[in-house]
């Protein structure tokens, strides 16, 4: 099984879970290849040659405003994502499990709306302290800072941890299960 992994991460939590997600899908002899979307130029039609070459697409992003970052968003448009067996990983600064977190959950499964969806993985990643320091400053930003909200900044910044890791590990194994076990993904 050979696996493409195209994700964002501007401050290493979603490249975090991209490893150990890549790591485990190894151990289990699949190749993988993985594109850190930041430290890679590739074009369009570089992308979708990677696409068409792999057996199994993921797409990692960080929540934005609710939903996937854009530039993993706008890989929803391509043609030849469309009936290709696609996992997806996030992290998300609030609690995955609050109504904001299920929110973006839904909302990046609908974005993409694949045929062979095998899973998504969502868990949560610090929320860079120069924002948390920029919300704080700027009481006429939409999101002010009150005492829960500060809170909230504070609790991501032990994310991912080590619970979190164990769940991507468990979701990675489960992803290879899923892809052998439903003969109509091959
Ligand atoms: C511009 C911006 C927008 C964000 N929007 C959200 C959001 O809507 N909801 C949320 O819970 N976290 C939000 N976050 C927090 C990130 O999703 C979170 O810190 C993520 O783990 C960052 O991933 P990375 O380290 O891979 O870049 C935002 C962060 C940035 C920089």
């Amino acid at each position: 099984m050979h696996v493409l992994m195209i994700y964002s991460s501007r401050t290493g939590n979603t490249k975090q879970i991209a490893e150990v997600i890549e790591n485990t899908l190894k151990a289990k002899r699949a190749s993988v290849k993985q594109v850190h979307q930041e430290s890679t130029d590739l074009n369009e039609r570089q992308i979708n040659d990677l696409i068409k070459s792999a057996d199994v697409v993921g797409l990692g992003y960080w929540a934005d405003k609710g939903t996937a970052n854009t530039t993993i968003s706008e890989l929803a448009n391509l043609e030849t994502l469309k009936d290709k067996p696609l996992f997806i990983f996030g992290t998300i600064g609030s609690d995955p499990e609050s109504e904001h977190g299920k929110a973006c959950y839904t909302s990046v499964n609908e974005a993409f709306n694949a045929s062979k969806l095998l899973g998504q993985y969502l868990c949560r990643g610090k929320i860079d302290p120069r924002i948390t320091e920029r919300m704080k400053k700027s009481q006429a930003h939409p999101h002010s800072m009150d005492e829960k909200r500060i809170q909230r900044h504070q609790e991501s910044m032990q994310h991912p941890d080590a619970k979190d890791i164990e769940n991507a590990r468990a979701f990675s194994e489960e992803l290879m299960i899923r892809y052998e076990e439903n003969s109509n993904i091959r």
